[in-house]
């Protein structure tokens, strides 16, 4: 199951270049089999959530590989509609196919994708909006079975809720529509205008991703392409949370500071000092913590659900009392329990943790229960006095490539053991 040892107590100073974002990869790479030439992603990061697509992808029919963070997809003899159940359910994106593979064949079959551990992650708004744009689904046995008996024509969709799985999979499922297909109440998550990006330099027409209105003008076909996605703005916001709890200098590079804006105003209100500059941020910390008051996790361009339990972490240590509300995932406070065997002080109230910052924790074995929560305890671990064991760190590898060895070059004790 593989484990973290952590010694803390160390200050986090230097330079880290941050690779191309989970949330658009995983996208991409489902967008990728909708042309028969070859499609190129650079700056890939090694993690199990892109190899678990990337199974998918040759169980499809796709010819792929993988080496030194370069990605190649080869769609041209792709010759199945049917996700198998079991690599659909490693992979909660594998729902992000079902749009792609019906725009390549006009029929799907998929699994009911694995629900994450941090909450039910139901599929409805994605079938309602394929439904609206006239796509047969009936489900039996746990599978998903969909068909477009005719081309998707000219439509207006609605989405209920700013989905950003859904938004990306209406977005694939009409890009060979017959006339424009308009989304409203899209996600505007950055990887959805990475995903329009990747799509437009491929021959689609799609516009207003990042707005709340995105108008897909069908195209009859999709080229090759050579592209290089966005960075991962939760793995930086994830080494930022670090630097301002242990104190020090981090510099990350290759990530657009914009992404960050609300990270970067709640920590600019503690005592770090954020400077950014185009691609580059740097956060230096004297390791102080004063009061971080309320946050909400938001939509975009809110605070991001997924740096909810990383800012926990910094809740825990912070002066007097923070307020953390969790309002996108109904069970998204797992690595609590954790967090007290450390000796942080919080209480949870639905889906709200009322922290009392407490000066010094103290390491402790724990485990992790699912991928931000992992990271998050890695974080308790870095700033805890004595040695912290962070046990299932399977789940930290779905979405960080060789968390520890970004720690040590930043001069954190970290090592990975068995
Ligand atoms: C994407 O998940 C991300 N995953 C998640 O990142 C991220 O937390 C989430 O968006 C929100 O930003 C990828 O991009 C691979 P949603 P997704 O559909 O698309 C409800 C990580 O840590 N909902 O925007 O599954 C849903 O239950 C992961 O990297 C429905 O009710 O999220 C949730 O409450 C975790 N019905 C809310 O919407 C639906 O049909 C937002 O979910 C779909 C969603």
């Amino acid at each position: 199951m593989g484990r973290f040892i952590i010694n803390g107590e160390r200050q986090l100073s230097g330079v880290l270049d941050i690779l191309a974002a989970k949330n658009s990869v995983l996208p991409l790479l489902a967008a990728a089999i909708l042309t028969d030439e070859k499609v190129v992603l650079h700056n890939c990061p090694d993690i199990t959530d892109v190899h678990n697509m990337l199974a998918i992808l040759q169980s499809l029919g796709s010819v792929t590989s993988f080496e030194n963070g370069v990605i190649t997809i080869d769609s041209s003899n792709i010759n199945n509609e049917i996700v198998e159940p079991k690599l659909a359910h490693e992979l909660r994106s594998s729902i992000f196919l079902l749009g792609s593979i019906l725009s390549k064949f006009n029929k799907a079959i998929l699994s009911y994708p694995g629900g994450c551990e941090i909450g039910e992650r139901p599929i409805d708004i994605h079938l309602k909006g394929l439904k609206e744009l006239g796509v047969h689904i009936t489900e039996e046995g746990g599978l998903i079975y969909c068909k477009n008996n005719k081309k998707i024509t000219s439509n207006e969709i609605v989405l209920d809720i700013p989905s950003v799985g859904a938004t990306e999979n209406l977005m694939m499922a009409s890009v060979f529509a017959d006339g424009i297909v308009t989304l409203r109440n899209v996600a505007r998550e950055p990887e959805i205008v990475d995903l329009q990006n990747f799509l437009n330099s491929m021959g689609a027409k799609i516009y207003g991703a990042g707005c709340g209105v995105i108008v897909i003008h069908g195209v009859k076909r999709l080229h090759g392409v050579e592209y290089t996605p966005i960075g991962d703005r939760i793995v930086a916001g994830t080494y930022m949370i670090a630097g301002a709890m242990c104190g020090g200098d981090i510099t990350l590079k290759g990530i657009n500071c914009e992404y960050l804006s609300s990270l970067v105003s709640k920590l600019s209100k503690t005592t770090c000092n954020i400077q950014v500059n185009n691609d580059i941020i740097r956060i230096k910390s004297k390791g102080r913590h004063p009061r971080l008051g309320k946050i909400d996790t938001m939509y975009y361009p809110g605070f991001p659900t997924d740096l909810q339990s990383q800012m926990s972490a910094l809740g825990a240590v912070a002066d007097g009392i923070s307020i953390i509300t969790e309002n996108i995932f109904e069970t998204r406070f797992k690595q609590i329990p954790e967090f007290r065997k450390m000796g942080a002080i919080v209480d949870i109230k639905g889906r709200t943790a009322i922290f009392e910052g407490v000066p010094k924790l103290y390491g402790a074995e724990v485990k992790a229960e699912d991928l931000r929560g992992g990271a998050s305890l890695v974080l308790m671990g870095l700033y805890a006095c004595g040695t912290t064991v962070v046990h299932d760190i399977k789940h930290i590898d779905r979405g960080y490539q060789s968390m520890e060895v970004d720690i040590r070059s930043l001069g954190g004790d970290i090592i990975r053991a068995d």
